[in-house]
């Protein structure tokens, strides 16, 4: 079957049991993995074990939304979708007030799309992961979740702001996830150089910060080199503003991503799986 076949755009909200069906009878083992961690989102299947880690997960990130604890954020970010901040404006931070509550329900991937991360690390089994945009820790805990069944495969989740990652760490732990997760503090531009020097090889990667269309470029391109031949890479908000639709526009350009898949809020690239599957595939 021609992946090419499988570019059907039905107007719905994630990819439809048919497109699922495409991918899970494709000749190529990672795209009948990815067909599988779709399956598994949609059908929102876990099995008893994964649904005990699942639950703790909904359990920290109610009692994050129900917090009122105040926090001095600084932010490392682009805004909102329509401003225009200089890559020097967004380089130095702005420093905000904000609500912990608030901050969950705002920023926290929604359990859904939680889950797809989730399904994918369990899907790939994965050795080293990276995340750029830890929050409060919530994305994180299900990659992390996923790691720790998986019973491989550890994760570097990043945050520029340090109040963020403090909360985070205490998610990690509150969970039993610190052998899995390891937080960095500080904004990308320092700390994702010398992390990726410290990691080696990366399976895995989700880009969940900073959603400008040339610092998202900038990051795929600094994480090219480290990529393992076969890599799964997944990037948040890829709608957001006409910028991240341009950046996402580059990422499924490039040579080294061989399949990519839009789900319209999340975009999920493959690497290393043949010239012939370089094609997009649009779902929603
Ligand atoms: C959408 S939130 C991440 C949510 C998290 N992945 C989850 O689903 O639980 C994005 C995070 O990226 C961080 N961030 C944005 N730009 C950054 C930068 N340039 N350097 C470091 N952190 C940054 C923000 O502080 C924010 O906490």
């Amino acid at each position: 079957m021609n992946i090419a076949s499988l570019a059907l755009r039905l107007r719905k909200r994630i990819a439809t049991p048919i497109q699922i069906r495409a991918l899970l009878k494709h000749e190529n083992q990672d795209v009948q993995l990815l067909g599988r961690a779709l399956e598994a989102m949609r059908s929102r299947r876990f099995s008893p074990e994964e649904q005990a880690r699942i639950s703790a997960i909904e359990a920290r990130r109610a009692a994050l939304c129900a917090s009122q604890e105040i926090v001095q954020v600084e932010d490392f970010g682009a805004g909102g979708p329509a401003d225009t901040l200089t890559t020097s404006a967004q380089q130095t931070g702005r420093t905000v007030a904000e609500v912990v509550g608030d901050s969950c329900r705002n920023y926290s991937k929604p359990p859904q799309w939680a889950a797809l991360l989730f399904h994918l690390v369990r899907q790939f089994q994965p050795g080293t992961c990276i995340e750029l945009g830890t929050c409060l820790g919530i994305s994180a805990a299900y990659e992390g979740a996923a790691l720790a069944l998986n019973g491989r495969g550890r994760l570097v989740t990043m945050e520029g702001c340090k109040a963020f990652a403090a909360i985070a760490a205490e998610t990690v732990a509150g969970l039993g996830l610190s052998p899995q997760v390891s937080i960095v503090a500080g904004p990308f531009h320092h700390t994702l150089g010398r992390t990726l020097g410290e990691l080696g090889r990366v399976d895995y990667a989700f880009i969940d910060g900073h959603h400008d269309e040339e610092a998202t470029v900038r990051y795929f391109e600094q994480l090219l080199p480290s990529l393992g031949e076969r890599a799964v890479l997944v990037f948040d908000d890829i709608q957001w503003s006409p910028g991240m639709r341009r950046a996402w526009a580059t990422v499924c350009r490039h040579p080294r991503v061989a399949v990519a898949v839009d789900l319209r809020t999340v975009g999920v690239c493959l690497t290393g799986v043949g010239a012939k599957l370089r094609r997009t595939v649009v779902m929603e």
